[in-house]
């Protein structure tokens, strides 16, 4: 039976890939297929939280019980995520957010020409969402990133948990045939701002989403 130990708690989660686009036809974006975001989001639902969950285009059904608000852009996120967050006692960033954006959108599709065999995008940065919640992150508010990493796992990871204020980062190895993107099971290491850390072996994206969930209400201040 699933214990219903996040009642009476907000949780506010991302998941998906942006799409930055470059014209009416084409985008920049990655491999996000949303799933472990989304498992996150139906786990907490399933322990009784009030879940918001905030996604990137993906072709998975919303998960019941969940309110599910559907966005394009990094910069859509980043508004949905900044209006959303005050309301929540915890924010989980699972998201895939496009570090760049190629720096303006064609209005018409951009066409080829005969003489033409290479052409260049110009790309710029795009908004950090996760540093800016970590910015205005209130006292007794939780916020966990993720980190998607082919190298260097523990010393990225732990980088970003200071850089970007978070209280814990969930990293994974992200493009291997098990775990990352698309898989239907992930393993990582979660990394706690006290400087522990512990290890979920490789199972499905929901068991690994609850024992996140089991991690995470441990390290709760009791006056969040
Ligand atoms: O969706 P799936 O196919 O199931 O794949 C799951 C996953 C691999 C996408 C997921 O487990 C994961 O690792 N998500 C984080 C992806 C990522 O963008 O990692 P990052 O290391 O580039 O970014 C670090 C953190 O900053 C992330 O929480 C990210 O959401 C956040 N960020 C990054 C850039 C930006 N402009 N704004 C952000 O908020």
């Amino acid at each position: 039976l699933t214990p219903k130990d996040f009642v009476g708690k907000q949780v506010l989660v991302s998941a998906g890939p942006t799409l930055e686009p470059i014209d009416p036809v084409r985008y920049v974006s990655n491999h996000s297929s949303g799933k472990m975001g989304y498992a996150v989001a139906r786990a907490a639902e399933m322990r009784g939280a009030s879940v918001t969950l905030v996604t990137g285009s993906v072709s998975l059904d919303p998960p019941v019980g969940v309110e599910t608000i559907c966005v394009q852009t990094c910069q859509d996120m980043a508004d949905t995520m900044l209006s959303k967050m005050a309301h929540a006692d915890i924010i989980i960033q699972v998201a895939a957010v496009a570090d760049f954006r190629p720096d303006h959108r064609e209005t018409l599709k951009i066409k080829k020409t005969s003489d033409q065999d290479r052409m260049t995008l110009t790309l710029v940065q795009n908004p950090d969402i996760l540093r800016t919640m970590g910015e205005r992150k209130r006292p007794g508010q939780f916020l966990v990133g993720f980190a998607a990493e082919t190298h260097d796992l523990a010393a990225n990871a732990v980088k970003k948990i200071k850089k970007k204020n978070l209280d814990m980062i969930a990293a994974n190895l992200v493009g291997g045939k098990d775990a990352g993107f698309q898989t239907d099971t992930n393993k990582m290491t979660l990394f706690f701002k006290d400087g522990s850390k512990t290890d979920i072996p490789l199972m499905d994206k929901q068991a690994v989403a609850h024992v996140l969930l089991d991690n995470l209400l441990t390290r709760l201040d009791p006056r969040g």
